[in-house]
């Protein structure tokens, strides 16, 4: 289960996060080897964005999620204090136009299954317009294949998402590769993850 606490100083903390952060690096770190610019969708605390510039300061991270999340995610990124941080873009799928910038690298990690049906599908057309040539989407969190879960507690937890919304939970694979293909994204990469995850890289033609 995903939890969003305080700390103490009323900035959000997800556990998850410190969590998932360092097997994502392990992954991610060679993929974004030669990157320089990364836009993230659904940076929820920033914790990700601080982490991972940290770990990889040739990288400018440019955070965005819905309006809701931005005032923790500036807390977080102002008191990294680094300008290799931007603060964040409003982009609440399948509303808001995503900027007028391209980057190197879209990330997103634990949010297609927050998302109903037509906000993640839209995911996919905003990273192809975003991203340069030869750029690569990437995406973390639990996924079906073939309509199957991976696991009993993904499907536990699949119950828990629709309990809480009916148009949220955890998306199929090929769903989601063929929304990628429809915008000229190819498939290169699909990483097993501890806990019944993986991360799914797209590269843009
Ligand atoms: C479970 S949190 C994950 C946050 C962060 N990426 C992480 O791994 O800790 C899901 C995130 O997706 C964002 N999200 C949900 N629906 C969204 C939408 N329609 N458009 C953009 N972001 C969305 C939420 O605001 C939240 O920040």
């Amino acid at each position: 289960m995903q939890r969003k606490l305080n700390l103490p100083n009323d900035k959000p903390y997800s556990e998850a996060c410190e969590q998932n952060r360092e097997p994502i690096l392990n992954v991610i770190k060679p993929l974004l080897a030669h990157c320089t610019t990364v836009f993230e969708i659904g940076s929820g605390t920033g914790q990700h964005a601080v982490y991972f510039t940290e770990q990889m300061p040739h990288l400018v991270w440019q955070t965005s999620d819905c309006p809701a999340n931005h005032a923790g995610i500036r807390q977080w990124l102002t008191e990294a204090g680094r300008d290799n941080l931007l603060l964040p873009l409003s982009l609440c799928l399948p509303d808001n136009a995503p900027p007028d910038a391209t980057y190197d690298a879209v990330f997103s990690a634990n949010a297609l299954h927050i998302m109903g049906d037509a906000a993640a599908a839209q995911l996919f057309p905003v990273a192809a317009k975003v991203l340069k040539k030869g750029g690569v989407l990437v995406v973390y969190g639990p996924f079906n294949y073939q309509g199957h879960y991976t696991s009993d507690s993904n499907a536990l937890f699949d119950a828990y998402l629709k309990n809480r919304d009916p148009h949220s939970g955890i998306k199929n694979f090929e769903t989601l590769n063929g929304w990628a293909e429809g915008v000229g994204l190819a498939l290169v990469d699909d990483v097993e993850m501890p806990v019944n995850n993986r991360i799914l890289v797209w590269r843009r033609d």
